[in-house]
């Protein structure tokens, strides 16, 4: 069992709370479609994604992390799965926010390829994620790898071209000194 698994029914208490009316204003969301949660754990964005939203599919590794999300909503679609490996039909989703998840997904290139194969014309891949160039977060990094986490932290440049390669065109800005959200709009052709 992963970390995260064991500590599912503490997580919303241990990690520290995020600014949602900054995701929320910074975010290009599509009021009137599906929005994917990846890494959406225990939906603690989902729930509030589902008022801005037309449906939101939450998608998480950990049984147990997804466990605690489904004591929240029971409107989120709830699916146990791999970034790497998205049980989702390709051009079918229109929108996919990833917070605070890629620099614990092991295979970030085949992730952002896979969002990249289940988007549909047009969609967006949005990411909100920590620079690892910033010296806040590396306290981050120090405390992820004492705990084994694995992680791997992605600069925005890094990020960006890593979805240039898989032909989306990007954009990102800095949401604090430490953070940042990229969005990374698919192209048509690949
Ligand atoms: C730090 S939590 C963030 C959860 C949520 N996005 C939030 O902001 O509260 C990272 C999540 O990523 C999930 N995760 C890690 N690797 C994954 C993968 N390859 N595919 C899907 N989920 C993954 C973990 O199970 C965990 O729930």
């Amino acid at each position: 069992m992963d970390l995260f698994s064991r500590i599912a029914k503490r997580y919303d208490k241990i990690i520290k709370g995020f600014d949602l009316s900054t995701i929320l204003d910074n975010l290009t969301l599509i009021h009137n479609e599906v929005i994917l949660d990846l890494g959406g754990g225990t939906g603690r964005l989902a729930v509030a994604f589902e008022e801005y939203v037309n449906g939101c599919i939450l998608l998480d590794r950990s049984f147990e992390m997804i466990n605690q999300a489904k004591k929240k909503s029971t409107t989120i679609m709830i699916v146990q799965g791999v970034s790497e490996a998205l049980p989702f039909r390709k051009g079918s989703i229109p929108q996919i926010f990833a917070n605070d998840t890629l620099h614990h997904i092991h295979k970030q290139d085949e992730t952002i390829e896979q969002c990249y194969e289940i988007l549909s014309t047009s969609g967006h891949l949005m990411v909100r994620e920590f620079d690892p160039d910033h010296w806040k977060t590396r306290f981050l990094i120090f405390f992820e790898k004492l705990l084994l986490f694995g992680s791997k932290f992605l600069s925005p440049k890094s990020l960006e071209e890593i979805c240039k390669k898989y032909n989306f065109t990007v954009e990102w800005e800095r949401l604090t000194k430490s953070t940042y959200l990229l969005n990374a709009k698919k192209n048509s052709s690949y």
